[in-house]
């Protein structure tokens, strides 16, 4: 039955609902993010390098992104573009993320880019370069923190050229991240007067280089261009110094060829030059206070992936501030996105209508433990972005 005090108590509750201040309101649910990395394999220290960058920036904001907690749902892409379909359709299907974070090797960040267009779900890519990502396959869902192939190659090709090298060889892995960055390289160089005489390659994740050396010792270009990272990067620069070609013929490279292997590759590093958008030595304020946050977290020195993967993070938290937190809103996230500008440990960097950063690309020279920069090789430079309509 009714009776008043029912009536008195409900009115009561009802008040005191309406009173709750709003620090007992119901927290925004967690931010779900899928990190698909490779934690095997040639490429295993890269993820690890990204994933630390990724949680360095989130600590930095108090574990908070567009005002909501994060939670982390991973997979090991083992940088296998056979196995990314099923891989990136456990975190979008089974662990339903709000966000993808992915991957190192183009073929992987290819697959995934497929699926997360087809499913509207955002994505940033904290690595991976083919150039389709932003450029044929663009999406306004898509976001990259690092680089398009073409970037490090034209600009590389250009900083050969410019220290006088008439006839150059290429040597990379046989898939999409050493063809085009072979392309980009040999773009650069022969715009500014240069010949490739010979383009070498072998599969990913391949080492066995001594044929391939003998035929470039054969050929006597004047400098080589080559495409490594990882393991392969390290026993790459050690085969080539070896193999008594390092004094000859000089060799040169996109920067991953050097970037987180020094202390494994020693001194047969010393000298190479390389292409990147991140260097050691930058000497900024911000860069300085980045590495020294990340050296003490990690023990260990911060590379371009670590770098990258802290740049994904602040992408993510520009773009979901201006959404209140709401990652299906992909049209708005974008549109503030390609508004901001990035501060980021590698100098400032602004994001083009594709969605790739617009950045400087350093030149770099090895110098002990460091990739040294010793100039610009390409300022502010955009990838062209063929076929993407954004
Ligand atoms: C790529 O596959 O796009 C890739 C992999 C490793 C790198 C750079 C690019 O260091």
């Amino acid at each position: 039955m009714f009776t008043f005090n029912t009536y008195r108590f409900t009115l009561i509750a009802a008040a005191a609902a309406l009173a709750i201040p709003a620090s007992y309101a119901q927290a925004p649910a967690k931010l779900k993010v899928g990190f698909m990395l490779p934690a095997t394999g040639t490429f295993a220290a890269l993820g690890t390098a990204i994933e630390n960058g990724f949680r360095l920036y989130l600590n930095e904001q108090g574990g908070k992104l567009g005002g909501r907690e994060v939670e982390f749902f991973k997979v090991d892409d083992e940088s296998d573009p056979s196995k990314a379909i099923d891989n990136v359709n456990k975190l979008i299907k089974r662990d339903n993320v709000d966000v993808l974070i992915g991957s190192v090797h183009s073929g992987v960040a290819m697959a995934m880019a497929r699926v997360a267009k087809s499913s509207g779900t955002l994505m940033i890519n904290p690595n991976g370069g083919a150039d389709a990502i932003t450029g044929s396959m663009c999406a306004v869902n898509i976001f990259r923190s690092s680089f398009s192939n073409w970037q490090p190659g034209f600009a590389i090709g250009q900083a050969m050229a410019a220290k006088g090298h008439k006839t150059a060889a290429t040597i990379t892995w046989k898939y999409a991240a050493g063809d085009e960055m072979a392309k980009g390289f040999k773009e650069g160089f022969e715009k500014a007067g240069g010949k490739v005489t010979k383009e070498l390659n072998l599969p990913f994740p391949n080492v066995e280089f001594q044929a391939l050396l003998t035929e470039i010792a054969s050929a006597k270009p004047d400098a080589v261009f080559s495409f490594f990272a990882g393991g392969g990067a390290v026993k790459f620069v050690k085969d080539y110094d070896s193999a008594g070609l390092k004094k000859g013929i000089p060799l040169f490279g996109t920067g991953f060829l050097t970037d987180g292997t020094l202390d494994a590759q020693g001194s047969s590093a010393q000298g190479v030059l390389t292409s990147l958008h991140y260097a050691d030595g930058l000497n900024t304020p911000r860069d300085n206070a980045f590495r020294l946050a990340y050296a003490k977290t990690f023990k260990m020195q911060p590379d371009v992936y670590a770098v990258q993967g802290y740049d994904a993070a602040q992408m993510l938290g520009v773009g979901l501030a201006a959404v209140k937190g709401d990652a299906k809103n992909t049209e708005g996230f974008a549109a503030a996105l390609v508004k901001a500008t990035i501060d980021s440990p590698r100098g400032k960097f602004t994001i083009s209508k594709a969605h790739n950063p617009i950045q400087n690309m350093y030149l770099r020279e090895v110098s002990g433990k460091e990739n040294k920069v010793v100039g610009i090789a390409s300022k502010s430079l955009e990838d062209p972005a063929t076929g993407c309509n954004l």
